[in-house]
């Protein structure tokens, strides 16, 4: 994904992603190359990661789903799970009280109870929750988690997409990467050293991470893109 802008300052809002996108070849690429390859296999469930944090993941997101929610008009559920740092009830804007992800994936409660709408059509998101001393082991514990995750997929949403925590510095996201679909790794290009991401794509295959593909993200073109496809 080229470098399209900075949204507004250091928050990340949907509407200004939404914006910044609009027509752009950014927003192209994703539908083109990481969404068919998603729609030809049937994938529903998405993990997107990084190697290391602050690389676009919340950024490239919140593209995927505005393309999958409005191209493909289709019902995606968001799920936050970045708990070192949430973003995507901020991106909504929203400031909900009550049960999220840290209770679904604990099996504390139903999916209706962890899920708010977010005001954009197809758009549903599960946010962390306002518990201050979350059971993390707990939501991140593998069979708990699979059961969790499965559950979810048996609803009526068409495309499920977890906003994970980097690979390396954390082990939440790996223990719980097998049971995505696809495991999407975005690459800030020009800044993330490949040492790094080799590293990142080793600790994935480890765990048998199924990946679909890396997003190179903030990408500049010093010669016209045209000849880069
Ligand atoms: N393609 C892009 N064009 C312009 N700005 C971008 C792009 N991708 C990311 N950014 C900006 O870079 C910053 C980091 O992006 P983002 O928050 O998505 O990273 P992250 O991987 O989710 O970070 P963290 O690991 O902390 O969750 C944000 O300010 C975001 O607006
Ligand atoms: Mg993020």
């Amino acid at each position: 994904m080229s470098n399209i802008g900075k949204s507004q300052a250091n928050t990340l809002l949907f509407n200004e992603v939404k914006k910044t996108i609009g027509s752009k070849m950014a927003y192209a690429a994703i539908e083109g190359n990481i969404l068919t390859a998603a729609k030809g296999e049937q994938k529903k469930t998405f993990l997107l990661t990084s190697s290391v944090s602050g690389e676009g993941k919340t950024f490239t997101t919140l593209v995927m789903t505005q393309s999958l929610a409005s191209s493909s008009n289709a019902k995606v559920l968001l799920i936050e799970g970045n708990v070192h740092k949430p973003q995507l009830a901020q991106a909504f804007e929203l400031n909900r009280k009550g049960m999220g992800m840290y209770e679904y994936f604990s099996a504390e409660c139903e999916p209706k109870d962890a899920i708010v709408e977010t005001g954009h059509q197809n758009i549903f998101l599960m946010p962390l929750s306002d518990n201050n001393k979350p059971n993390i082991d707990r939501c991140f514990h593998r069979d708990l988690f699979e059961k969790q995750l499965n559950k979810l997929k048996e609803s009526d949403f068409d495309y499920i997409l977890l906003d994970g925590s980097a690979v390396i510095g954390f082990s939440d996201t790996l223990a719980v990467a097998k049971f995505f679909d696809s495991v999407i790794l975005v690459i800030e290009c020009e800044k993330t050293k490949w040492e790094v991401v080799q590293l990142a794509s080793e600790k994935l295959s480890m765990v048998k991470a199924e990946k679909l593909g890396t997003i190179l993200n903030k990408r500049s073109y010093p010669i016209p893109k045209k000849f880069y496809s």
